[in-house]
């Protein structure tokens, strides 16, 4: 048996806009390749760690290689399987990096470089889709491996994968000037809702990460459902709320979860399909239709565009927000 047929279990580790990258695909790893995916806080994960698994995968994914917390949290899952002496524990690993120069890379015997060039800015962006990019890779070759999807699925996903680079062209070209044109109107604003589901809830949090990192806004991203247990008391006019709907298993669910945002008044921006379906929305970044897998490519460009108009608008750092380092080498 290949290492690949014999991983039985895959866990992530992962910091802030790395681990968003490792969401979207741990979605892809368990919902189309079928294997069972679990994502850590890697600060977290230093303290309390599962169970040890046995054929289990190891993913470290960090931009510079550099993270403190995740560096240590590999290193720890290391050492506790070495000191199994058991074949079936031992510490299968890969890394997922930036940066081949990092100290990530020289630790660990594999490792996938996105090859995005240096990401200058502390908001990673392009490293974001550098890293999904990579998960999408190892999506094929383990549900190639797992025999979970057909061969026409897999071709068809790898297809639709050659035309995304146009397709972002297209995003940016079209939403620059939106976002541009709407940066005005959260010059006072104080708290914004991001709503997402399914392979899409790990955008919302991205989306309200790069806006609190470079714009200074309060923002949360929730999976849409949730909105009734809770955050949906905080809406009003004051609040606007972005809602990533597109088309797939759980369309017609973000649609009317939006809807419930609407009529509390909120001001509701779409991510989401030119249609009927859109006239809801007072604001929309259109999206064109792809296949559900790989909306969170096209999906995340218009709120990286967003949060930096509205920083540029404001007069802020850009590429150097306060209080924040490239990279967090200390605990
Ligand atoms: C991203 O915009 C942030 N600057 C931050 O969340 C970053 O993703 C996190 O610190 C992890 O960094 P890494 O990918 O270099 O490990």
């Amino acid at each position: 048996k290949s290492i690949v047929e014999k991983i039985e279990k895959i866990q992530i580790l992962a910091c802030g806009t790395s681990r968003h990258a490792a969401m979207v695909g741990a979605y892809l790893l368990e919902q189309f390749a079928g294997v069972p995916t679990n994502v850590y806080f890697a600060s977290e994960f230093r303290y309390s760690p599962p169970p040890v698994s046995p054929n289990t995968l190891t993913i470290g994914v960090s931009q510079s290689g550099e993270t403190a917390d995740t560096l240590a949290a590999l290193r720890m899952e290391k050492e506790r399987r070495d000191s199994m002496n058991d074949s079936n524990f031992s510490f299968h690993h890969l890394g997922i990096t930036n940066r081949l120069d990092s100290s990530l890379a020289r630790e660990l015997d594999n490792v996938i470089d996105i090859g995005s060039g240096i990401e200058i800015g502390v908001a990673a962006t392009k490293t974001f889709l550098g890293q999904m990019l990579s998960f999408y890779g190892l999506t094929i070759l383990f549900a190639s491996h797992k025999q979970k999807r057909t061969t026409q699925e897999i071709l068809d996903l790898s297809n639709d994968l050659r035309l995304v680079p146009n397709q972002i062209l297209d995003l940016i070209k079209k939403h620059d000037a939106l976002s541009k044109e709407i940066a005005h109107m959260f010059v006072e604003t104080k708290d914004v809702i991001f709503l997402g589901r399914g392979i899409n809830y790990p955008i919302a949090l991205e989306g309200a990460l790069k806006l609190k990192e470079i714009s200074y806004i309060h923002a949360q991203g929730y999976p849409a459902g949730e909105l009734k247990h809770g955050p949906i008391a905080l809406l009003d006019q004051n609040v606007p709320v972005i809602s990533i709907a597109v088309p797939g298993l759980v369309y017609e669910k973000v649609l009317s979860n939006s809807q419930e945002a609407k009529a509390r008044d909120a001001r509701l921006i779409g991510v989401a399909l030119d249609g009927p379906e859109s006239e809801m929305f007072d604001q929309l970044f259109s999206i064109p239709e792809v296949s559900e897998w790989i909306s969170p490519l096209l999906t995340v460009v218009p709120l990286q565009l967003f949060s930096y108009h509205i920083a540029a608008h404001k007069g802020l750092d850009v590429d150097q927000p306060r209080n924040l380092a490239k990279s967090v080498t200390v605990e």
